[in-house]
């Protein structure tokens, strides 16, 4: 017979999904940026599409496709991200912030382009912190009740092991589960591979073993449908 998909386990309800990296604009052809391909965003986006959620990407400076039957929001800041993240988020089931923010801005945008100065000098730039968009949609009691992912990628450092980190980072987060990549090995910016552990505020804590994105992708949205069951 036909193949069939997958479970339609995510029908009636509604996900948005943050993808890619974003820019902060020195000028008008200048940026800070970073090395999110987006790639563990869309495979997200797409995974859920597939198990019948009806799904808003808010991408930021990815240079993939749109996936079908997903309604994508392009953003290329980390303030337009914010904006694409919270109006979605209003009417959201869950919200998985897979994009990386940057998280510093210059503290003025030139409107002309910066030039270089005859001596040989160059500018200093100064920065600001941008504001922490997973903390504010997990601590706004309005969205009580939807499911809130986080990714972080650590390394470990002399104040506590990945693990350690992640755990201290999901409680400052307050979000529900958040997926930690272990980057000391170098290697997950564009591959096509990852590997996980994903932490619960319940104390769970699922090994998910080097494979696609998107079987990581599947796995993170079965913890967040067994959420939805409870
Ligand atoms: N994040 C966010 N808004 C920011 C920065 C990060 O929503 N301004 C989200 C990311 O999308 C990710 C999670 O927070 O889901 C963790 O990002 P990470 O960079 O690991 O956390 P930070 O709080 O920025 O901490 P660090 O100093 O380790 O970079
Ligand atoms: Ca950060």
């Amino acid at each position: 017979g036909a193949a069939r998909g997958p479970a339609q386990d995510l029908a009636g309800r509604t996900v948005v999904v943050s993808a890619g990296g974003t820019r902060e604009y020195l000028d008008p052809v200048r940026f800070l940026g970073n090395r999110s391909s987006g790639l563990q965003g869309y495979a997200l986006a797409r995974a859920a599409a597939a198990r019948g959620a009806q799904v808003t990407l808010v991408s930021a400076n990815v240079v993939l496709p749109d996936p079908a039957g997903v309604s994508v929001v392009h953003v290329e800041t980390t303030e337009q991200l914010r904006g694409a993240v919270l109006a979605a988020t209003a009417s959201a089931d869950a919200v998985v912030m897979a994009a990386a923010p940057a998280d510093f801005r210059p503290t003025a945008v030139s409107d002309a382009k910066i030039k270089k100065a005859d001596d040989g000098s160059a500018p200093a730039i100064e920065l600001v912190q941008n504001p922490d968009i997973l903390a504010e949609i997990s601590h706004d009691r309005a969205r009580e009740g939807a499911v809130i992912v986080g990714f972080a990628a650590e390394t470990g450092d002399a104040t506590g092991s990945v693990l350690d980190l992640g755990r201290a980072k999901l409680a400052r987060k307050g979000c529900d589960l958040l997926v930690v990549n272990d980057v000391s090995g170098g290697a997950v910016f564009g591959s096509a591979d990852n590997e996980a552990v994903i932490l619960g505020t319940d104390g769970a804590a699922v090994d998910v073993p080097r494979g696609s994105k998107t079987a990581l992708a599947h796995v993170i949205w079965d913890e967040v449908a067994r959420r939805f069951a409870e």
